[in-house]
């Protein structure tokens, strides 16, 4: 590869131990998948964040990384932790877990990563314009950045994200390329979307059509008339989750479908697609539902909005997840949204979320609006899973 003198330099060990380390790994990377030379990336993006997934060798190799002098050389926040940092004991976290969370969250600090843990960073000023290239690991996130914003960025791993983040390099290949941004699949939608599941279930039948082929395409979308930041950020949740699809392009919608022509190769999606879709996320009866959980991807605040007007005056029936981010909660705060909800007996779980948080064997059935949700919660923590639409799950929480 073809280094500058300060990435040489970092390699040979001259900017501390943490960074020589973070330049090894980006240096491995860029030589396994062909990359010629390192590209600046403007921020970063954080995964395994959640002590449950990291354990203590996870935690082991951030603390070491900390004491080595690594000090962030780009902007860079956080996936969501394994529990809501000022509310944890509301959520049925125990101490001992809150403890290891926090020397995880120490350890970034150190190394001067903002610890927002949110999946929707972009909501919140971490947010690349056009073209812009950044290195980012939650996989919805990547996929929001690559194809609603015209980021770019590759689907980052932890440790290659933190390794970016304290060099401010990445390696130039994959979808930092343009010849990797080209469509190879028309898929066109016939079926007019109605909700959030609807587009958390067009993702599926996308990924798991994209999933099935030798080799992956990135998907050029037609027939969609519109989509809302709430509906994208469920579509790419969706796409990542079911076909690991990074890049998608939607005409008329994403910035950069209006470069290119639908491809030759076309597949259609019809209204029983979606419906076969919602249908296999769906095991579990109304009356058997025993956990809510709206914010997979992390909630705007007009989703708050929405919740507290559904919520108002009422009272929750069963367990009631609100996830979303700091920032994002303190707007909910000033606005008297998190009063509303809270009086309602629901709670934020700020900071996290039913996925990442350690709940396995405390709830039987999740209802949400979230096909990833759906996806992680019977296939990680073995609940039965209701896909449902956002106003119709406010509304049989209360009942
Ligand atoms: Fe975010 Fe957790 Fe869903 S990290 S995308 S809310 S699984």
């Amino acid at each position: 590869m073809d280094l500058s003198p300060e990435e040489q330099s970092f390699l040979a060990g001259e900017a501390g131990p943490a960074t020589q380390k973070a330049m090894q790994i980006l240096e491995a990377l860029g030589r396994i998948y062909g990359a010629e030379r390192m590209i600046p990336v403007r921020s970063a993006q954080i995964s395994g964040v959640s002590y449950a997934n990291l354990g203590e060798a996870g935690l082991a190799w951030l603390a070491e990384m900390a004491a080595g002098g690594g000090k962030v050389r780009a902007f860079t926040t956080l996936n969501p932790a394994g529990m809501d940092v000022e509310n944890y004991p509301a959520l049925g976290i125990g101490e001992a877990f809150a403890e290891n969370q926090r020397r995880v969250l120490a350890a970034f600090e150190q190394m001067g990563v903002v610890t927002t843990c949110s999946c929707t960073p972009y909501l919140f000023g971490n947010l690349p314009h056009f073209g812009e290239h950044v290195a980012w690991a939650e996989s919805s996130a990547v996929c929001y950045a690559n194809a609603v914003l015209g980021a770019r960025t590759n689907r980052e791993g932890g440790p290659s994200a933190l390794a970016a983040a304290l060099t401010g390099r990445t390696p130039a290949y994959g979808l930092h390329l343009d010849e990797n941004r080209q469509p190879g699949l028309h898929v066109q939608v016939t079926a007019a979307l109605e909700d959030i599941p609807d587009f958390g279930a067009l993702g599926k039948v996308i990924g798991d059509r994209v999933q099935s082929r030798a080799s992956q395409r990135v998907p050029f979308i037609t027939g969609l008339a519109n989509a809302s930041l709430e509906e994208l950020k469920s579509l790419c949740a969706s796409m990542a989750t079911f076909g690991g699809v990074g890049l998608f392009h939607i005409a008329g919608i994403t910035p950069e479908a209006s470069r290119f022509n639908p491809p030759v190769e076309t597949i259609t999606i019809t209204r029983a697609d979606l419906e076969g879709a919602r249908a296999a996320l769906t095991s579990a009866a109304p009356e058997e539902i025993d956990f809510f959980s709206l914010g997979c991807p992390h909630l705007s605040l007009p989703e708050i909005q929405r919740i507290a007007e559904g919520l108002r005056g009422k009272r929750v029936t069963r367990e009631f997840w609100i996830t979303t981010s700091r920032p994002i909660k303190g707007m909910a705060d000033r606005m008297g949204y998190t009063e509303i909800i809270e009086g309602a007996g629901a709670r934020f779980a700020t900071d996290t979320c039913c996925v990442v948080a350690p709940i396995a064997g405390r709830f039987k059935a999740l209802a949400t609006d979230s096909a990833k949700a759906c996806y992680y919660a019977a296939g990680k923590n073995q609940f039965k899973t209701r896909l449902m639409p956002f106003d119709e799950l406010i509304r049989e929480a209360t009942r």
